[in-house]
């Protein structure tokens, strides 16, 4: 097939999202349509799972109509519906999984379950064209890992937390310090007129020579040092919660800039052609988080890319493209026994993690 047209559909946590894409030699995302349900949540502190799946149920058909009308393009006109199968909340992958298999069924087109985390690492290559082997860095508010992305479908996972995820450290943390959701901006706004080196927070497994991380314990330690400015009583200042921010984004940025430079030496072990490394997920946005891997990049010799923010967090064109990825490397479609699955690991090899994010797999 020299030209694919694919409807991709995304609802594997709060996000629910529809797109078009086609391929025709060239990638181009026609639409990419997202409504976000943050309004519906915040009053819980977290992603409601019954609420997340509601709310993809009530809005799939009105996103998938949505993403049609702005490409332009009718049914007719796709050559395959592809949707999140997992990992993530379960009843947002089961809304999206059903929404596809009713189009499909009705149209006769083949159905496509891709991974979510698949989505997010192939989506250099429908920004960036980069080319097979490269090093990916996922890192949101339910994911981290690190991933050597061969092909399509060929993830190689060299490390990632063993517990929260920084997103969710960055919201927690923001919690802490009285400020408001989402936590990861709130803090990288307060940090600027901090000092990262008044508090001494700690890293985590720095020293040990594998690419895992845990920042659980980080939340604790902010915790205490904001309890000992808090003795006898006193308010925490500005200056203190700036100070507080600086030093807990220091912590975030040190620990994965390192790792980051541990899994570049594995990955350049493979001898790339085009030596890559790529970030995704929406705490990639920290900009001194993505200056410190710019310098870790450059420093092993690699290029450094981060896709925009709109395909960088959770979004339906990802889901399309990967389809399409698929189909051009000759892969097969699924059919009406396609299930959801709430984990899925990229790298079926891999060690399975302690634990992937309390907030839901997202990533
Ligand atoms: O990829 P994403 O939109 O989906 C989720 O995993 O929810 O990532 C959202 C996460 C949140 O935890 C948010 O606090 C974090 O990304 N985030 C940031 C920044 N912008 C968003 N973390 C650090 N610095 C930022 N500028
Ligand atoms: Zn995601």
């Amino acid at each position: 097939m020299s030209v694919l047209t694919v409807l991709g559909i995304e609802s594997s946590c709060d996000d629910t999202a529809a797109a078009v894409l086609r391929w025709d030699g060239a990638a181009h995302v026609l639409s990419s349509e997202v409504s976000g349900q943050t309004d519906l949540h915040a009053a819980f502190g977290g992603v409601v799972p019954e609420i997340a799946a509601r709310a993809h149920a009530e809005r799939l058909d009105l996103m998938v109509e949505l993403a049609l009308q702005n490409a332009g393009v009718a049914l007719t006109e796709l050559d395959a519906i592809a949707v999140t199968a997992g990992p993530g909340l379960i009843g947002g992958v089961v809304s999206g999984v059903m929404c596809a298999k009713g189009l499909a069924a009705a149209t006769g087109l083949p159905l496509i379950g891709v991974n979510h985390l698949a989505g997010h690492a192939l989506t250099p290559r429908l920004t960036d064209g980069l080319a097979f082997p490269y090093l990916m860095l996922l890192v949101s508010g339910g994911h981290c890992q690190f991933l050597i992305v061969h092909g399509p479908e060929s993830f190689e996972r060299l490390g990632g937390t063993i517990d929260d995820a920084p997103g969710e450290a960055f919201d927690k943390s923001a919690r802490l310090l009285g400020l408001p959701q989402p936590g990861g901006p709130a803090i990288e706004n307060a940090a600027q007129e901090g000092d990262e080196e008044r508090f001494s927070l700690p890293r985590p497994l720095l020293r040990e020579p594998h690419c895992d991380m845990s920042f659980s314990g980080l939340k604790t330690a902010l915790l205490r040092a904001r309890d000992e400015v808090m003795i006898g009583g006193n308010q925490l200042k500005r200056q203190d919660v700036a100070d507080l921010s600086a030093g807990f984004q220091a912590a975030v940025r040190d620990v994965l800039a390192a790792k980051t430079a541990r899994a570049l030496e594995a990955y350049m072990a493979h001898s790339p052609a085009e030596p890559a490394l790529a970030v995704a997920g929406g705490v990639a946005a920290n900009q001194a988080l993505r200056a410190a891997l710019q310098d870790v990049a450059a420093k092993a010799g690699a290029r450094f890319t981060a896709p925009p923010l709109s395909l960088c967090t959770d979004n339906a064109a990802m889901i399309g493209w990967a389809a399409i990825e698929r189909l051009r490397a000759g892969g097969s479609a699924d059919d009406l026994t396609l299930s959801a699955r709430p984990r899925w690991p990229l790298d079926t090899a891999a060690l399975p993690m302690l634990g992937s994010g309390k907030k839901g797999a997202k990533a």
